[in-house]
C-alpha cells in the first residue's frame, strides 16, 4: 500500500482498537515522534457535551452517546472545530525538526527526519473510542479522510492494560468483554489500512512502527 507520506501532504492518522489497547499512550508518543498534535475523540465528545462518558452513558444510553460520537468525528475531520480547542498536545514551533531516534529492545525504531513544512499543519494524530468502527458511517469518514491504524491485541494483554480501573468504560462494567472483543474485530479489520499487533510492544515501539509507515 502506498501510503501518502507527510513531507508531502497533510495526513489524518487514526488510531482504532479496543479498550485499553492503548490509543491513547500510542497517539501521545507518536505526537512526540511526529510533531503533530494529538486529538482524543472521547476527549471532544467530554468537552462538546460537558459531561462524562460515564454518565452519557447512564444518563442518555449508548445510542444517544454513538450520536454525540459520529457528530464529533464529523467535526473533527471536516475541520468544523478549530484544533486547537481540542489538542491532548500542541504541534512543536514550525521549523526543520528532528524526532529523537530510539533504540528501543527488539521493536522497529523511527530514525527519519521529517521538515515541517506548511501543509504539516493541517496534519494531526486521532485517537478513536474503542466502538467508533462500530458505525458504518464513521467508517466511511474514516476511510474518507484518514490512514487508519488497528491495535490489535490479544485479550490477555487488553484485561492487563485494562485492569481494575472500569468506572470511566461503561460497556466493560456489564461483562460480556470477550462477546464485545469478538464482535468487534472484524469492524476493526476492515476499517484499517494497517493492522499492527501490539501484544509485546510498548507504546514508543508501536509509534515508531506507524512513523515509519507514514514517513
Ligand atoms: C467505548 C470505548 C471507550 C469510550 C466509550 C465506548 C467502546 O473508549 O468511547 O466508553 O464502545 O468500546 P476507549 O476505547 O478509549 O476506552
Amino acid at each position: 500500500m502506498t501510503a501518502r507520506t507527510l513531507r508531502s501532504s497533510s495526513m489524518i492518522i487514526a488510531l482504532t482498537g479496543f479498550m485499553g489497547c492503548g490509543k491513547s499512550s500510542v497517539g501521545r508518543e507518536l505526537s512526540t515522534l511526529l510533531g503533530l498534535p494529538v486529538v482524543d475523540l472521547d476527549q471532544y465528545i467530554v468537552r462538546k457535551a460537558g459531561r462524562s462518558i460515564a454518565d452519557i452513558f447512564a444518563e442518555d444510553g449508548e445510542s444517544f452517546f454513538r450520536d454525540l460520537e459520529t457528530e464529533a468525528l464529523s467535526d473533527l475531520l471536516a475541520g468544523k472545530c478549530t484544533l486547537e480547542n481540542v489538542l491532548l498536545r500542541r504541534t512543536p514551533p514550525k521549523q526543520a525538526w528532528v524526532p529523537p531516534s530510539y533504540d528501543a529492545e527488539g521493536g522497529t525504531v523511527f530514525k527519519g527526519t521529517l521538515p515541517r513544512q506548511d501543509n504539516a499543519k493541517e496534519s494531526f494524530i486521532l485517537s478513536l473510542g474503542g466502538g467508533t468502527i462500530v458505525r458504518p458511517e464513521n467508517v466511511r469518514m474514516l476511510k474518507e479522510k484518514c490512514k487508519v491504524f488497528f491495535l490489535r491485541a490479544e485479550m490477555e494483554t487488553l484485561k492487563l492494560h485494562l485492569g481494575g480501573d472500569q468506572s470511566q468504560r461503561p460497556l466493560l462494567r456489564s461483562g460480556g468483554f470477550e462477546a464485545l472483543l469478538q464482535e468487534r474485530a472484524p469492524l476493526y479489520t476492515a476499517a484499517a489500512d494497517y493492522i499492527i499487533d501490539i501484544d509485546r510492544l510498548s507504546p514508543m515501539q508501536i509509534a515508531g512502527i506507524i512513523a515509519n509507515l507514514v514517513t
